[in-house]
């Protein structure tokens, strides 16, 4: 897609469609009351049809009337109040989503309202970049996965030009550019989570991440199931003997020995690639169980974002781990009460084999730590039970220390992703012990949530965060900012963290 920024007056810009965006019920006053009459009355005339409502990501598609442009659309960005960073990106992809099926080249996009608003902290620059990240995943439809016929083709989109009546265009279109490849690390995190674990299996995923590595010349190892079972990641090895798709811990790696040397920290991002979570032994209920082929997508997460970051900024120090295995039963699978020793050294009773991600997890951030990760974040499709506390919209999290998690959740703020901090509750603990060894996986149902926190606390001694994108990962029905499936989640909020810098 190509990007132009261009200061003009919205009515003087060529385009297939131009979206104006407005914050509030349409007031026709200055610029929307000149597009009014323009359009010959249009607006005024769907207002009062209450077509044009205010409400957020509402669109109408209206006729141009005089102006050049081929289409409107009209896209609602809600109460000024709440408007924030993660509203911008939503109304550039509920914008483009609404031009999906339409034969759409060139898309130019009015910035004017959005830039300035108080909520929102940041200039033009911002406003563009997250618009058009929005606007490239709103452009995204897992339907063109498997097949190509016409109705399944998301929408071509040659050309975004973005609109305001002044300013610094550079500075705007360096930003949107980045916007754009933000966009596009998240749509291929979200295409392969969405592929099905008859396609993506944990090799297809060692796969794709050789194919990252040598496209952005990143350092890679992928550890198969002879190695780790010498190297001692016995937890790891315990989820992944049930299936025939052996299991890899992919290990990528950016930035030399003298760049991470220049900073005081060295950031690791660890993530669940449970290619399909049957349950193993303690086997799941048949209800939905397809939706667990998504269990990969904290590790597809991880890799979308070592390839973000190395296109925005190569050589940035990073290591990104995707522990990937399927969860299977069959004859030889780990059976609940059997006794392993973690890479750390610690051993687990693994009460429950459905309580897999964080035995997987936990070998994978002990790894982390071995190659020098100073600073730690994993990302997973952990529990249920977040799902039901939070819902599809806000992403559990746990840290320690604070100063850690702080700086997660500042660069989730920048990114426009909302999380929730839960509470590592020490007294909880206890539940977690077995008769027999140091504790067990799962525990008592009671607290299941902060105790699977707790769990993977054992397997870290640096500063940590754990995201559970298990209720956000995905999206079981489609929203006027995304389809059905994987949404993307956290991708941009660890491309933000990697490239801060300093600790
Ligand atoms: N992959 C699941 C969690 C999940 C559930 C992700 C729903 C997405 C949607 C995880 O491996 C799991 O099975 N967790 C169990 C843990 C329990 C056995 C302690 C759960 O949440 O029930
Ligand atoms: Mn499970
Ligand atoms: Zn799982």
């Amino acid at each position: 897609m190509q990007l132009r920024v261009v200061t003009d007056q919205p009515w003087d810009v060529k385009a297939d469609v131009l979206v104006i965006p407005y914050v509030g019920e349409p007031t026709f006053e200055g610029p929307l009351d000149e597009i009014d009459r323009r359009t010959g009355g249009e607006l005024r005339a769907l207002a009062s049809f209450k077509e044009l409502t205010g409400k957020r990501y509402a669109t109408a598609l209206v006729g141009a009337g005089e102006i050049p442009a081929g289409r409107l659309v009209l896209i609602g960005a809600g109460d000024a109040a709440t408007i924030d960073r993660e509203v911008i990106v939503r109304v550039g992809a509920a914008a483009s989503r609404r031009l999906g099926g339409r034969v759409v080249r060139s898309v130019a996009f009015w910035l004017a309202p959005l830039a300035g608003l108080e909520t929102v902290d940041g200039d033009v620059a911002v406003v563009a970049e997250l618009l058009a990240r929005g606007v490239v995943e709103g452009s995204y439809d897992p339907k063109s996965i498997y097949r190509d016929d016409a109705e399944s083709r998301p929408p071509q989109l040659d050309e975004l030009i973005l609109v305001m009546p002044d300013g610094d265009v550079g500075a705007v279109k360096a930003a949107a550019e980045r916007g754009v490849i933000m966009g596009e690390g998240a749509n291929y995190a979200r295409t392969l989570s969405n592929r099905a674990a008859n396609d993506v299996t944990p090799d297809v995923l060692a796969q794709e991440a050789r194919a990252i590595a040598e496209r952005n010349d990143l350092w890679i190892d992928v550890i198969e199931p002879e190695r780790a079972t010498e190297l001692g990641m016995g937890m790891f090895m315990a989820v992944g003997r049930g299936s025939d798709n052996p299991p890899r811990m992919i290990v990528m790696r950016s930035g030399d020995e003298g760049q991470r040397d220049a900073l005081d920290r060295h950031v690791a991002f660890v993530g669940k690639g449970v290619c399909f979570d049957s349950g193993g032994i303690s086997i799941k209920p048949s209800d939905r169980m397809e939706e667990m082929k998504m269990d990969k997508t904290g590790a597809c997460t991880v890799l979308a974002v070592m390839e973000t970051v190395a296109r925005l900024a190569p050589g940035t120090p990073l290591l990104g781990i995707a522990a990937a295995v399927e969860n299977m039963p069959g004859p030889h699978s780990t059976r609940p009460g059997d006794i392993v020793t973690a890479l750390n050294g610690k051993k687990v009773d693994i009460t429950n084999t459905d309580a897999e991600g964080r035995l997987i997890l936990g070998d994978g951030l002990t790894y982390a730590e071995r190659l020098g990760a100073t600073h730690l974040v994993d990302v997973a499709t952990l529990t249920g039970a977040v799902a039901r506390a939070l819902g599809h919209l806000v992403t559990g999290a746990f840290g320690q220390p604070q100063v850690w998690y702080d700086q997660v959740k500042a660069a989730g703020d920048r990114a426009g992703e909302r999380y929730w901090q839960l509470p590592l509750i020490e007294e909880y603990i206890p539940d977690m012990e077995s008769w027999y060894v140091d504790f067990q996986n799962a525990g008592s149902p009671e607290g299941g949530l902060v105790k699977s926190g707790l769990f993977l606390r054992e397997f870290v001694t640096k500063p940590w965060v754990h995201l559970d994108i298990a209720g956000t990962a995905y999206y079981r029905k489609p929203l006027p900012f995304a389809p059905r499936g994987a949404t993307g989640v956290s991708h941009a909020t660890l491309v933000e963290l990697a490239l801060a810098g300093k600790a």
